[in-house]
């Protein structure tokens, strides 16, 4: 088996140049912002010498917000990073880093978050708070906060901790997988926010949401298992916003295989975490109910995806990431022959997110028996249904690179081994989609104590043959088996 595929290649090599671009803009960006908060302490907002600065800071960061959807400046342990790049700084940065450090430290806050469309007259207002911020006085953070808040500044903030996304190293193997959980809930978290503001019809800030979808994309990229095994999770309480943390993480490991851009990757995730989002309009009622649902139920139920226009709609401002929202809302229950909702009287070719977002949704709502089938279905089960509609509901060419990124038997199918023993899989291989790597959870005594992980592409010396193979996939639910145990 080899470990080296091309596309890791060309992974490897767009992160190195991302990561070059970043040091060389990162190093200019702190100069800059160090020389324009320096001019905005002695010279007015409307002296000359202020506006080139303030031009010049403003160039650097729309040159930078085309190319990384987000600038995210951070202050940690005597280091300034961007976007994640650790900056490196010679004799000519020093002083300029320095200063910002003890910006950031004096006024209590590790990071500056930048989105689009930031206007330069925004931009200019925060420099100015910043050079003249209250470096005194008790609260130095919050008195900032309040500043930003009351003025016009919608896209940048500041923010006191960023620790609760950081776990320490994450270059080590266990810190990552610690990582990939601690992002993954993170998200949850933040898709819920999201989504009870919308349904208090507070207009949604997605900021947060879109810095959330920056890390799942950076994790993914680097290892897609550890993500990817997380969505095979069903058990939450709350299953809306799971469920589309679940599509989010599903349809951009999707997007990554078909070697969409980093810029398309965000706008993806972002539309597949709000494909439901116009499920927050639906009485509670209906949204929580047990049993099936009734005709005039479903009638409700089938206005989501316009009730998901409206909800996007009703946001401060509208960028790309929510127009491609609004258009994935409204087809993600189409179909690929139209013949979903809401019903069209024209014909149209649904638009490549929506056809990505409809295989995540599915999927994921048919493992975890709701809304397609009362109980769950095993994931080959439901890939297996899935196949049996392709061309008429799902993009074929999409649907075979989805099965094939899952595998034929999935990241937390259970299956009986020819051992007699029952293993839960853990990891995809795609150099042999029937012997992915599996944990044995269970002896043919039914023993299940003890976990240990077994590679099904070993072969046994005496018999020349495979140590284990997989005879079938089980029901986990019908044996009261709790798959989130082990993958945790
Ligand atoms: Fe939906
Ligand atoms: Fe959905």
């Amino acid at each position: 088996m080899t470990t080296e595929s091309p596309t890791k290649t060309k992974k490897e090599e767009v992160t190195k140049v991302q990561k070059l671009y970043l040091l060389k803009q990162g190093k200019s960006l702190v100069c800059q912002l160090y020389v324009s908060i320096r001019t905005a302490q002695i010279y007015d907002r409307s002296n000359l010498v202020y506006e080139r600065q303030g031009e010049n800071l403003f160039g650097l960061i729309k040159a930078l917000l085309e190319k990384e959807q987000e600038i995210f400046v951070k202050s940690k342990e005597g280091y300034l990073f961007l976007n994640e790049t650790r900056l490196k700084f010679s004799f000519d940065g020093y002083v300029s880093s320095k200063f910002l450090m003890e910006t950031f430290r004096k006024l209590q806050f590790e990071s500056l978050v930048i989105s689009s469309p930031l206007t330069a007259e925004e931009l200019d207002e925060f420099v100015f708070a910043l050079a003249h911020a209250d470096m005194e006085c008790e609260n130095p953070f919050e008195s900032l906060q309040k500043r930003i808040l009351s003025s016009n500044i919608q896209h940048i903030r500041i923010e006191k901790f960023a620790s609760e996304w950081d776990v320490g190293d994450e270059s080590l193997p266990e810190n990552q997988k610690k990582l990939a959980k601690k992002r993954f809930f993170k998200t949850i978290s933040v898709a819920q926010e999201m989504m009870e503001s919308g349904r208090t019809g507070r207009s949604i800030n997605t900021v947060k949401s879109k810095r959330a979808i920056q890390f799942l994309i950076d994790q993914l990229i680097k290892n897609e298992t550890n993500l990817m095994s997380l969505t095979s999770i069903k058990n939450f309480d709350e299953y809306t916003f799971a469920h589309s943390v679940n599509v989010c993480v599903l349809s951009v490991s999707l997007g990554v295989r078909l070697g969409l851009s980093k810029r398309e990757l965000s706008e993806l995730g972002f539309a597949a975490l709000f494909h439901d989002v116009g499920k927050v309009r639906l009485p509670l009622n209906i949204l929580n109910k047990a049993g099936e649902l009734n005709e005039q139920e479903w009638e409700e139920v089938r206005k989501h995806p316009v009730f998901g226009v409206k909800t996007l709609l009703s946001k401060r401002s509208l960028d790309r990431f929510s127009t491609r929202a609004m258009v994935v809302s409204f087809e993600h229950h189409l179909k690929l022959d139209l013949s979903g909702y809401p019903q069209l009287s024209f014909k149209k070719d649904l638009n490549l997110f929506s056809r990505i977002v409809t295989i995540a949704d599915v999927y994921d709502s048919m493992t975890s028996g709701r809304v397609y089938a009362k109980t769950p279905l095993t994931p080959d089960e439901a890939l297996r249904r899935m196949l049996g509609k392709e061309g008429k509901a799902f993009d074929p060419v999409l649907l075979k690179v989805f099965i094939n990124m899952l595998g034929i038997y999935p990241v937390g199918s259970v299956v009986i081994l020819d051992s007699g023993e029952v293993g839960v899989v853990m990891k995809a291989n795609p150099a042999e989609l029937s012997r992915p790597e599996m944990a044995i959870i269970a002896d043919k005594f039914g023993k299940k104590d003890k976990m240990e992980t077994v590679d099904l592409t070993k072969i046994d010396d005496k018999t020349g043959k495979h140590k284990r193979t997989i005879l079938k996939t089980i029901d986990p639910y019908q044996y009261k088996l709790d798959i989130a145990r082990y993958i945790y």
